[in-house]
């Protein structure tokens, strides 16, 4: 059966649930190289220590438990170094001050629709909200959003704001990484 891509005004955003962690570790296994790609107890350990920076992609799907089927994903973990490091990808420190993206993905019918940015936009703008939350202001705003991208993805990035720091010293597969960051402080809600 060929399967019909939804129209992309169909797609909404929301947080992942535990069911369908497994779905967006899938997904990240075929969009990626396997020497890219994160592994399924990474994707777990993730939502289980930030689930609130694991945003899902979704169409409406009812015959589905949740009436949703993940489409696609952002998700992140925090560090207290202002770089992005490998450690980073396996641990979250929590109130710390850097979120580090360590994967973003659609699956391939939903690529260059628009899809991608529109769903980087409402991350960027839920972390903003999280940043402003009473709970931060004792605890520690995140100051930037860190991420690693091959230089053929930079323009992407570039439209969401963010600007190349630095090539990046991480090893991960095989090509050069760039470092990309988005600095919150420059933001409203640090004024
Ligand atoms: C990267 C990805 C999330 C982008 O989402 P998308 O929905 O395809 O992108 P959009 O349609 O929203 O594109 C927005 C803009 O970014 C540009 N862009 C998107 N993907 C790009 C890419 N791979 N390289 C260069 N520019 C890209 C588009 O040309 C578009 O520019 P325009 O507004 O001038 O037309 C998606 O293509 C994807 O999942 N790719 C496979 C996984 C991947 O490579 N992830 C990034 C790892 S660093």
């Amino acid at each position: 059966m060929v399967e019909v891509t939804p129209a992309s005004e169909t797609v909404f955003f929301d947080y992942v649930t535990a069911a369908e962690v497994h779905d967006a570790a899938d997904h990240e296994r075929k969009a990626f190289p396997p020497d890219e790609a994160d592994s399924p107890e990474q994707f777990r350990y993730r939502y289980t220590h930030a689930g609130h920076l694991f945003l899902g992609a979704f169409v409406p799907s009812p015959s589905q438990p949740k009436g949703r089927r993940l489409v696609g994903h952002i998700c992140s973990t925090q560090s207290p170094l202002t770089y992005y490091t490998k450690e980073s990808m396996s641990v979250h420190v929590p109130f710390s001050a850097s979120i580090c993206v360590h994967s973003i993905c659609l699956l391939g019918s939903y690529r260059r629709k628009g899809i991608g940015m529109k769903m980087i936009r409402e991350y960027l703008s839920r972390i903003r909200d999280y940043c402003s939350s009473e709970e931060l202001v004792s605890k520690g705003k995140p100051e930037r959003v860190l991420l690693l991208t091959h230089s053929d993805v930079r323009p992407f990035y570039e439209k969401a704001g963010f600007a190349c720091t630095r090539k990046s010293d991480v090893v991960l597969g095989t090509g050069v990484w760039y470092e990309m960051c988005l600095d919150l402080k420059a933001d409203s809600i640090y004024m």
